[in-house]
């Protein structure tokens, strides 16, 4: 079936539901998200949105803690801008719906999160991204101008190579024209046409055997883009999050906000000593990367599975009203926080490099924009600063309708696409070839390229992934088109260019840690 659509927005998170609110004012958008409308990395954030909202706090001092964890490589001009717009746009979430704590004397209770110097982050407790999916999700839902197609996937975006050109990543006027999209429930292939379209697919986390991500987060858009010859940067700088629950067997890996050592939780090993002091002056609150490096030295120096969050000393009434889902948690397992220390280890958590945007969230192939985590925008350079990323989301997500609506009127819709071709395909009959494929892609990526890296580890990443590639390539080529299928395929994308941009890159900076190359100053 082909579809046509003013807007074609390519997932439901908090990127995707910002820009079809916006754009829904200027003409019709198709939402396509390949799960449950709600499922995103956005329902699952915690710790809060980072913004500049009391006097004692300044938009030179959330520059100043953005650019310093970024290790020297944000762009400057991009770090300014998101900043400075950033009230605006959380203020707009609120005007949305979205509830952010308060304290008893009304004004809202800033938390503090590694690598920030003030109080800066809005949360709702401990689930502030569920309440802003909440509030994003119930005014789309109640928008005449969106459809939302659920458990739609999109498999590749459309381009003038759908109508036989050679395209390569040097030709000029690369033109996005829609998707291909998969229904996953009756294995339909729609050719959806957009005059203009938006990835806001999120990350990439199961990339990797542990991630605090869900499995919707398989770098889909940052693979479809690069097929498509558009550019992508900074893959390299993949974000590991100090401090995930350590409890074998649970896939993803459950969250332990940040902003619990903001409250006072203090980073142990198992004899219970505290070590951060060794490696940085601000100890548990230090920025990301050190601290899961911190904690990734200790445990392979030690032999230790985990270390320990000591929360014992901390108040409970307060830290049960701030982090209610964590407690529940922790007590299920059987752990009272204020008896046990919480067992803890890093997890990949977000992946910093994406799909180049310029300033207005246009990539390099023309009517195609990208948003939220999925893009790189020059915000995070070699380290995201915490909570900076719901704000880049909407930010960014602001800019692309803007321009994008500006330039509605003068776009035609494409016509002569060609539908989907499937002939002579076959269905999978052993499973077990996706999902062991998976995994093997996934244990490769732990082991050879996690938190600390070298070059022989690095090449023999490599080297495995390509056996995978080729064996995956042959599937694709044979079998009938599956989501797992082409997440398989993505995730080997996304390996493969996280291992050949960490290779490009001849030193140590940020998250991009060798251990025999010297460390950018
Ligand atoms: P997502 O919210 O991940 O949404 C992506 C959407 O795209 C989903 O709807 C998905 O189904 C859809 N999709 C993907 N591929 C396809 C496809 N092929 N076809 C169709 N649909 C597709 N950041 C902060 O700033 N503050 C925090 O406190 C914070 N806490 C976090 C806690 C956790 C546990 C995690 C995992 C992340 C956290 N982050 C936090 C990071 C932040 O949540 C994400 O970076 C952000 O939500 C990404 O938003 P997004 O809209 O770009 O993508
Ligand atoms: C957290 O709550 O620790 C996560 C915050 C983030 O990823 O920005």
């Amino acid at each position: 079936m082909q579809i046509k659509t003013d807007f074609l927005v390519i997932g439901s998170g908090i990127a995707g539901l910002s820009f079809a609110l916006k754009a829904s004012t200027k003409g019709k958008v198709i939402l396509i998200t390949k799960s449950n409308e709600e499922e995103s990395n956005t329902k699952y954030a915690q710790g809060g949105i980072a913004a500049v909202w009391h006097d004692t706090d300044s938009i030179e001092k959330h520059v100043a803690d953005t650019l310093n964890a970024g290790g020297g490589l944000c762009d400057e001009k991009i770090v300014r801008m998101v900043i400075t717009e950033g009230k605006q746009r959380v203020q707009e979430l609120i005007e949305l719906g979205t509830r952010f704590d308060k304290k008893e004397n009304g004004d809202y209770d800033l938390a503090k999160e590694g690598g920030h110097s003030e109080n800066r982050i809005l949360h709702y407790k401990d689930v502030t991204g569920f309440e802003i999916e909440r509030a994003l999700l119930s005014q789309v839902r109640n928008n005449k101008n969106i459809t939302i197609y659920n458990h739609h996937y999109s498999i590749d975006i459309i381009t003038q190579h759908h109508l036989g050109a050679v395209v390569t990543s040097q030709t000029q006027g690369i033109t996005c024209f829609g998707a291909y999209v998969l229904n996953t429930g009756n294995g339909v292939i729609d050719t959806v046409l957009a005059k203009t379209t938006i990835m806001a697919t999120g990350g990439a986390g199961h990339v990797y055997a542990t991630t605090t991500n869900p499995a919707i987060a398989t770098g889909d858009g940052i693979a479809m883009v690069y097929r498509a010859k558009g550019h992508v940067k900074d893959m390299e700088f993949v974000q590991f999050h100090p401090t995930s629950l350590y409890n074998p067997g649970e896939h993803p890996s459950f969250l332990i906000t940040e902003a619990i050592r903001g409250f006072g939780g203090v980073l142990k090993t198992l004899d219970g000593r505290e070590f951060m002091q060794k490696y940085d002056s601000r100890g548990s609150l230090a920025p990301r990367d050190i601290v899961a490096r911190a904690i990734d030295n200790e445990m392979k120096t030690r032999g230790e599975d985990y270390v320990l969050l000591d929360c014992r000393h901390l108040d409970r009434k307060g830290f049960i009203e701030h982090f209610p889902n964590i407690y529940d948690k922790c007590m299920n397992l059987g752990i009272d926080p204020f008896i046990k220390m919480i067992p803890v280890i890093p997890a990949q958590h977000y992946l910093c490099g994406g799909i180049i945007v310029n300033e207005h969230a246009q990539t390099t192939i023309t009517n195609l924009y990208a948003i939220g985590e999925c893009a790189c925008t020059g915000l995070h350079g070699a380290n995201r600063l915490a909570s900076n990323s719901l704000l880049e989301a909407v930010v960014f997500a602001h800019r692309a309708f803007e321009t994008s609506s500006s330039a509605l009127e003068q776009i035609k819709i494409k016509d002569a696409i060609p539908d989907w071709n499937a002939e002579g395909t076959e269905q999978t009959e052993e499973m077990i070839l996706i999902t062991q494929s998976q995994k093997e892609v996934q244990q490769i990526m732990s082991n050879y390229v996690g938190i600390v890296r070298s070059e022989l580890r690095l090449k023999r990443a490599f080297d495995r992934l390509e056996i995978l590639f080729n064996e995956n390539e042959k599937l694709y080529e044979e079998k009938v088109i599956t989501r797992k299928l082409c997440e398989l395929r993505n995730l080997i994308c996304i390996g493969y260019l996280i291992i050949k941009h960490s290779m490009r890159r001849k030193e140590s900076v940020g998250l991009h840690y060798m251990v025999n190359y010297k460390k950018k100053t």
